[in-house]
């Protein structure tokens, strides 16, 4: 299984991720990359037809801010 998230933190907006993965990157109003399969908490899992765009997703991110595990990411509790 794989899982992913995006580091909001790190992302310069560059847009690389939408254009190799449009089914699993979208942008936000700043051009900030989110995962749209769960909003960005990393805990929706990523169907295998889409791991080559997710690779290739992972690859071209020039910060390296796609996270991708095989387990679901901790969602964060307020
Ligand atoms: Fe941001 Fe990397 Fe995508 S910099 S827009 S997460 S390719």
């Amino acid at each position: 299984s794989k899982y992913t998230v995006v580091d909001q933190e790190t992302c310069i907006a560059c847009g690389a991720c939408g254009a190799a993965a449009p089914e699993i990157f979208d942008y936000n109003d700043e051009g900030v990359a989110f995962v749209i399969l769960d909003e960005n908490e990393g805990t929706a899992e990523v169907a295998e037809g889409l791991f080559d765009d997710l690779d290739d997703a992972v690859e071209g991110c020039p910060t390296d801010s796609i996270k991708v595990e095989t387990s679901p990411f901790k969602v964060l509790v307020d």
